[in-house]
């Protein structure tokens, strides 16, 4: 994705030539000129940190930029200061973030589903491309359908690894992935289908809606970008009473499956980062989260 190569322009009249802008800019793409401030011709991105730390209101994107707009729920705009929010409160809503795998039949308003993306886009992106894209599957019926056509697809894969013979002799071409597969994921997957063909979803456990998001690849760590996007969305999500839950089943078979990409209409040069299924939850959590122990390499 080409990077915007010109800046924001500076309305003149409001500028006090305090040089804030100036000095925040992470590109050089703004410099104090001797009739006010000026652009070098760097590459912006788009960021607006020179918008943001402008007391007087002097930097237009002209349109370029836009404020996101929340619709399923009351939003004042407010900036929250460094320290200004209780680090105790934020924890803990981080740790009572949970992955939901029982919903309710119950529908997620489309409203709520485009805010969840409304608020996605606020996550930081590698360079700002903010290279991402939302499929939304906004109903049951939606999600259940795409859980059938996974299940198809990973029916076929199964079939296929059963045979010793494809899985080794596929060594030489797909490396040990098939072998991997087999080892790791044929027997859950197996017992998977069986309840699918029992009628019950283990793929997606009764979502309402589902979100993929994806990307054609271009810019510097697009994966990483939808990743924090997506992991937005399930913190929105719990805000506003929803469960949700990563689906990397769904995501890897999307992105074996030209098929399946079909299906969903995402063009085939795109990756799909992450599948975030939604719903009220049918569960309810009465502790916080744990977690194992870590390295931590503190260097002096
Ligand atoms: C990239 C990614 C893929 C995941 N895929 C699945 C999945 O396919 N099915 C599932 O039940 N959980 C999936 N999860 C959820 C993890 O299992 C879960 O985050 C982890 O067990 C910790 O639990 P917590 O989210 O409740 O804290 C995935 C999580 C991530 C980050
Ligand atoms: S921060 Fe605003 S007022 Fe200050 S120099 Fe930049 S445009 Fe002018
Ligand atoms: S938007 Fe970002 S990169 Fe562009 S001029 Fe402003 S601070 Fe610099």
């Amino acid at each position: 994705m080409a990077l915007r190569t010109f800046g924001p322009d500076i309305i003149t009249e409001k500028c006090t030539r305090c040089g804030r802008c100036v000095k925040v800019c992470p590109r050089g793409v703004l410099a104090m000129a001797a009739g006010g401030v000026g652009t070098t011709g760097e590459e912006c991105i788009l960021c607006a940190h020179c918008h943001d730390v402008c007391k007087f209101g002097a930097i237009d994107f002209q349109g370029a930029l836009r404020k996101p707009v929340y619709k399923s729920f009351p939003y004042k705009e407010r900036v929250v200061k460094p320290g200004k929010i209780e680090p105790g409160l934020l924890v803990n809503f981080a740790r009572s973030r949970r992955s939901t795998r029982r919903f309710m039949d119950k529908p997620v308003p489309q409203r709520t589903l485009l805010d969840l993306v409304e608020f996605a886009i606020t996550a930081p992106s590698g360079s700002n491309t903010q290279n991402w894209q939302y499929t939304v599957l906004p109903t049951r019926e939606r999600v259940y359908g795409l859980a059938q056509e996974i299940g198809n697809f990973f029916a076929g894969l199964n079939a296929l690894v059963r045979n010793p013979l494809v899985r080794w002799g596929a060594v030489p071409f797909l490396g040990m992935k098939l072998v991997r597969y087999y080892r790791n994921n044929y027997e859950s997957v197996a017992r998977r289908l069986v309840e699918s063909n029992q009628g019950k979803d283990p793929l997606f456990y009764g979502a309402a809606a589902l979100i993929l998001v994806h990307s054609d690849g271009e810019g510097s760590m697009p994966h990483f970008d939808a990743q924090y996007a997506s992991y937005n969305m399930t913190l929105l999500a719990h805000a506003l009473a929803l469960g949700s839950c990563f689906i990397g089943y769904a995501s890897e078979a999307i992105n074996t499956s030209g098929k399946l990409r079909r299906y969903l209409g995402i063009p085939d040069a795109h990756r799909v980062h992450a599948a975030v299924a939604f719903g009220y939850p049918d569960v309810e959590f009465y502790n916080l989260s744990l977690r194992k122990p870590h390295a931590v390499h503190l260097k002096d």
